[in-house]
Parts: structure tokens; C-alpha cells; sequence
């Protein structure tokens, strides 16, 4: 039906005919001429309809915005002065011969280049918002970054094998979405929340490396960067050792950086343990574009009166820390809201030094907290923390946790706020995570990757003995504070995973109902091996530069995990419920 597409037209093409199809984008009426810029997936053309074409003419009055249009004419030069350098085709227009309407279209509820949109209006009319040039834009991105993955991993031997929708429950840690048997009544398949078991049986199949690009689900309270249904990279691979595993992954997303970006990435990608990224970040995700680091002040603070700091520093994990932010000018009301801002991560404060004179202490400093301090202690906290004048120094002293999330969170708030993060990329490693956290609700220990995760090689005692202390196999790979993907070398040995267990309080009977299928399995010779998955649409947010996951999804879901567009979730007939074996416990919206 075309010739060309209109964004690829150039002046190369001057006296040419030329037949395009498309969207008509705007149409303007010039006092007898009426131009119509013509839109298609490459991009827009102007089209020029002139009243000595009667035919074309006529019906080109008829056009409104979003019409399907078929334009045959002739491509000319725009006059002098009126070329268009935003746009591919700006320096030529079509001067039409024929017009025809394919299709007519209602008004539609907004003007596409309208940059204004709520996003609910986007995503209620989500298929007119998939024409805008940013989203085809972003949509086009993820495919390339999809293809230079698949291209990466295939040079590399990897097979994409599927694993099944319809399964078991997965050990990420989520809620499962259920789908109810209907053949078996009252029984349930969980969507995945991973890959994670399959991939490890085809390890033991013997396939050595697989791959795959695959939805995953999760029932979890949904953030910024989360959907309940997102991609994954998948990655899996039989025979290599942590080091050499991270080696191939990094060197994957090099290569998707330079082949979709053109960006060359740090070589190598720096590391840091688990327990660094704490101490200075307060985060096991650090922003490293932001300059600025937590610095600690437990042990100085063990001998103060001020019992604030005093009785975070005496906790057995506690931690006092100090955030130092040069030539900090904040005012007052900055400072409240900084404060209310931590007070989410469930700080109780936030304590600060303005440091005027650093030479004159005390009467320099201006603080709330100084009258509680010694000069001695000013000191020495000023010494430690480096402080020079013009500088404020935020602190927090409670449990380490909260100190962490408090500070950690407050230092990339800052860093943004205040524009100190540098721009570009910065990727890390983090590395030696330990296996267990203290589950605090809970009162036991629960996996920080998942209960597959090998522990590292002489932290197998540690399983039984003091759980806390044992360092994992596990990895994550961390983009401008972002966890773009995590993994980690496997238990391949049933003796270790039963001690695993042992320490997650997983008895032999529920892991034998749970994971037997994988228990079973592992003992018919399972090979040593590891892997890792890839966050596909935290990734792509982060290329296209855009804030939220859902500009990178063409069909997204909401905060409150529903499709405006489909409406779904919604409720089901009475009589597919009975098929199913069901009865709704409160009638609810059904
Ligand atoms: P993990 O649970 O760390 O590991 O997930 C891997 C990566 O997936 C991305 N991700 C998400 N992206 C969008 N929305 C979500 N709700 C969401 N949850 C996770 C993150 C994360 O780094 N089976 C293991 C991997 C392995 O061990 O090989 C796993 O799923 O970018
Ligand atoms: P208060 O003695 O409660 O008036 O606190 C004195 C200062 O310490 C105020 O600036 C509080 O914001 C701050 N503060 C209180 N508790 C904490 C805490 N746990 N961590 C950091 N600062 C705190």
C-alpha cells in the first residue's frame, strides 16, 4: 500500500513520488491550503494539499486528527525558511496528488503531544498513548535490548528453553497469584515467581546453560519500580564458580550497553561486599553517582552523655552514623522535611550540626544537640566525620537497620535533591551477602536470596552454629542505585541443603512437600552450578531514561496492580466459580 514510511523521508528523495499510509497527526487549514503532518511509525511528513487538486483537496477537508490516511504526491524542498530540523523529513514536504481516507477515527480524548497526561488517563486510552513518539520510542528500546541479549547469550552457547506458567509454588519469598484446578477441585497452581527451580533441574538435565526471557508474577506490595507481572532475563549455567559466572553477566550487560547505547560501560565493574555497602551506603543498592557517605560514630559515641547517641551506640545492634553534606545551605523547613522524611524508615530524629566556624568550638556550630555534647566529643566527631566549614552533618542513632534505611535513603534524597549525582553510569557488584536475616516479626531467620543459595565455601558450619555469620554465594548487580539483577552459585549437594533448611526452621517435611520435585532430583548426580536473573524492565527504564516501569510495559499494570485498560482483575460468573469448585468468603465486589 506505501512506498515509504514518512519519517524516513529525506531530500534525497526531492521529485520523487512517493505513497504513504498513516496517522494523520495534526491537520491546519492555510487560508486555501491545508497541510496535514502525516504520522507513522518512523515518524512524521508533512503533506500539502492544494486546491488545484480538487479531488485530494476535498477530501483532505473531510480529514480530522487521527484518520487513516493513504497519500500518494510528489516530494518537493519547503520553501526557504520553513524547514522543520526537529524532525528527519523537515526539510521536505509531499505535495499531494490523491488522499484517501483508510479509516476514520473518533475525537480522540486527548492531543497526543499533550505532555500533561495523568497517567491514568494514559493507561485507560493506553493504545492511543502507545502511539506517542516516547513510547514507541522506549518500546523499540526493550526490543533491542531483548535482542542484544538473545544474540550476547546464543554467541555464547545458551539455550532458551520455556518453563512453565502453570506450576508450583516458587521460593522468591512473594505472595503466589493462584489459579484454581478446575479438573482437580480445590487444588490451586501458583504463576511463577521465578524460573528459579526449573532452571536448576535443567542444570541437572544436563543443559548446561539456559536462558530465557520470561514473565514472572509476585503478589507484592507494589513500588515505584515494581509490577506484579515483570520480566526477567534468566540466566543458568552448569560448572562455573561465582567469580567466572559474575565475569560472563557483566560481561552480557557491557555489551548490551555499547550495542543499544553506544555507552562503554566501567571495565570491570567495581565490588564490594555486603557489609561495605552498609557501613558507607546504608544500602545494599548504593547510587555511586552521589558523593557522599555515611561515616561511623558507634564507637565515639559509647562514652557521651547524650543519651540518645549513648544508648544507640550500647545497643548490640545499634549504630550511630553521621551523613556529611559540604556546603550544605538548608533552611529550616528543609531540614522538617528531611526529618519527616526519615521518620519513614522509622527514625526517631534527626539530629544535626551546622558547621559555621570549625575552628570555634562550640559557638561555631549551630545544633541542636551541641549543648548535649563535650567540646572533647565535638571534636572528635568533627575530626572523624572530616568536617570543614559550610558543611551540615545529619545524624542517626538507633538499631543499625533503621540507621541504614534512615541515612541510606536520606543520602540518595539529598544527593538528588541537591544535584550533586554525577551523571552517567555507574554499575557495582555486591557481593557476600549473608545467607540469613533476622526476620524480627517472625523471630527466626529467614533466606536474604533464597533457601537454594550455596553458602560460601568454609560457612557451612556456620549453618548450625550461628547462622548469622554465614556469607553466601549469592551476587547483585547494582546500576545508579538500582538492583538491576541478582543470582547466586546453588546448593548442588543434599547435605548442605538439608542444613539449610535446618537454619530457615523448614522441617524435613514441609521441604519434602514443597520443593521434593527438586530434592529428589538434586540426588541423581546434580552438577555444581549458578546463575542469575536480570530485572528486563528495570533495565529498560534505566536505558530510556524514563522514572517509572510502566513507560517501558505496553500494557502495565497500576500501583493497586490492575489494568485500566481490560479492567482486570473482575469479578467472575457464579457459575465459573462452581465449575471451579468455589464459594467467594465475602461476596465483595462479585
Ligand atoms: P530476584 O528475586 O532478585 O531473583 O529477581 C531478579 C531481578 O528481577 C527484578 N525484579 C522485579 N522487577 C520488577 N518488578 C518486580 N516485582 C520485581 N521483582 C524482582 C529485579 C531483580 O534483581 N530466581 C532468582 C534469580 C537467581 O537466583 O538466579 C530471582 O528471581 O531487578
Ligand atoms: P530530643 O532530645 O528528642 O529533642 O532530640 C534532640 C535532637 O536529636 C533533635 O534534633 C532530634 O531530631 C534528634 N534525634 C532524636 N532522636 C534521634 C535519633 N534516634 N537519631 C538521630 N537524631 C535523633
Amino acid at each position: 500500500m506505501r512506498t515509504h514510511y514518512c519519517g524516513e523521508l529525506s531530500a534525497a528523495l526531492v521529485d520523487q513520488t512517493v505513497t504513504l499510509c498513516g496517522w494523520a497527526h495534526r491537520r491546519r487549514d492555510h487560508g486555501g491550503v491545508i497541510f496535514i503532518d502525516l504520522r507513522d511509525r518512523e515518524g512524521l511528513a508533512q503533506v500539502v494539499c492544494d486546491p488545484d487538486r480538487a479531488d485530494a483537496f476535498g477530501t483532505a477537508e473531510k480529514v480530522r486528527g487521527e484518520f487513516v490516511l493513504r497519500i500518494t504526491g510528489r516530494v518537493r524542498r519547503r520553501p526557504q525558511g520553513t524547514a522543520n530540523p526537529d524532525i528527519r523529513s523537515g526539510e521536505i514536504e509531499i505535495l499531494a496528488h490523491e488522499v484517501e481516507i483508510l479509516n476514520t477515527a473518533v475525537t480522540p480524548p486527548f492531543q497526543l503531544d499533550d505532555d500533561n497526561l495523568s497517567e491514568n488517563t494514559r493507561l485507560q486510552h493506553r493504545v492511543l498513548d502507545l502511539r506517542r513518539d516516547v513510547m514507541q520510542k522506549n518500546l523499540r528500546l526493550r526490543y533491542r535490548v531483548a535482542m542484544a541479549v538473545r544474540n550476547h547469550l546464543d554467541s555464547l552457547g545458551f539455550i532458551d528453553i520455556e518453563t512453565p506458567m502453570l506450576t508450583r509454588s516458587t521460593p522468591e519469598g512473594a505472595r503466589d497469584y493462584l489459579v484454581p484446578s478446575r479438573v482437580h477441585p480445590g487444588e490451586f497452581f501458583a504463576l511463577p515467581q521465578s524460573p528459579q527451580l526449573f532452571k536448576q533441574l535443567l542444570m541437572v538435565a544436563g543443559f548446561d546453560r539456559y536462558y530465557q526471557i520470561v514473565k514472572c508474577f509476585r503478589d507484592e506490595d507494589l513500588r515505584a519500580d515494581r509490577q506484579p507481572e515483570f520480566t526477567q532475563v534468566d540466566i543458568e549455567t552448569s560448572f562455573m564458580d561465582e567469580r567466572s559466572i559474575q565475569n560472563l553477566m557483566e560481561r552480557l550487560i557491557r555489551d548490551v550497553f555499547s550495542d543499544v547505547l553506544g555507552v562503554e560501560l566501567d571495565d570491570p565493574f567495581p565490588r564490594m561486599t555486603y557489609a561495605e555497602a552498609m557501613a558507607r551506603f546504608g544500602s545494599d543498592k548504593p547510587d555511586l553517582r552521589i558523593p557522599l557517605e555515611l561515616i561511623d560514630l558507634t564507637d565515639l559515641m559509647k562514652t557521651v552523655d547524650f543519651k540518645v547517641f549513648r544508648a544507640a551506640a550500647d545497643l548490640p545492634d545499634g549504630r550511630v552514623a553521621a551523613l556529611r553534606v559540604p556546603g550544605a545551605d538548608l533552611s529550616r523547613k528543609e531540614i522538617d522535611d528531611y526529618t519527616a522524611f526519615v521518620s519513614i524508615y522509622g527514625a526517631k530524629g534527626l539530629a544535626y550540626i551546622k558547621v559555621n566556624d570549625r575552628h570555634n568550638v562550640p559557638a561555631g556550630l549551630q545544633s541542636p544537640i551541641v549543648k548535649f555534647l563535650t567540646p572533647e566529643s565535638l571534636e572528635a566527631l568533627l575530626q572523624r566525620t572530616g568536617a570543614t566549614d559550610g558543611d551540615l552533618i545529619f545524624f542517626g542513632a538507633d538499631r543499625a537497620k533503621i540507621v541504614n534505611d534512615a541515612l541510606g535513603a536520606l543520602r540518595t534524597r539529598l544527593g538528588h535533591d541537591k544535584g550533586m549525582a554525577k551523571p552517567g553510569w555507574k554499575p557495582l557488584w555486591v557481593v557476600d551477602f549473608p545467607m540469613f536475616e533476622w526476620d524480627e516479626g517472625e523471630k527466626r531467620w529467614s533466606a536474604m536470596h533464597h533457601p537454594f543459595t550455596a553458602p560460601k565455601d568454609g560457612h557451612e558450619d556456620f549453618l548450625a552454629s550461628d547462622p548469622g555469620k554465614a556469607i553466601s554465594k549469592g551476587y547483585d548487580m547494582v546500576l545508579n542505585g538500582s538492583e538491576i539483577g541478582g543470582g547466586s552459585v546453588r546448593i548442588h549437594r543434599a547435605e548442605v541443603q538439608q542444613k539449610v533448611f535446618g537454619a530457615l526452621g523448614i522441617s524435613e517435611e514441609e521441604a519434602r512437600s514443597k520443593f521434593g520435585f527438586l530434592l529428589d532430583n538434586l540426588r541423581y548426580g546434580a552438577p555444581p552450578h549458578g546463575g542469575m536473573a536480570f530485572g528486563l524492565d528495570r533495565l529498560v527504564t534505566m536505558m530510556a531514561g524514563v522514572d517509572s516501569i510502566r513507560d517501558v510495559i505496553a500494557f502495565p499494570k497500576t500501583q493497586r496492580a490492575q489494568c485500566l485498560l481490560t479492567q482486570a482483575p473482575s469479578p467472575v460468573d457464579e457459575r465459573q466459580l462452581r465449575e471451579l469448585g468455589l464459594r467467594l468468603r465475602e461476596t465483595g465486589k462479585a
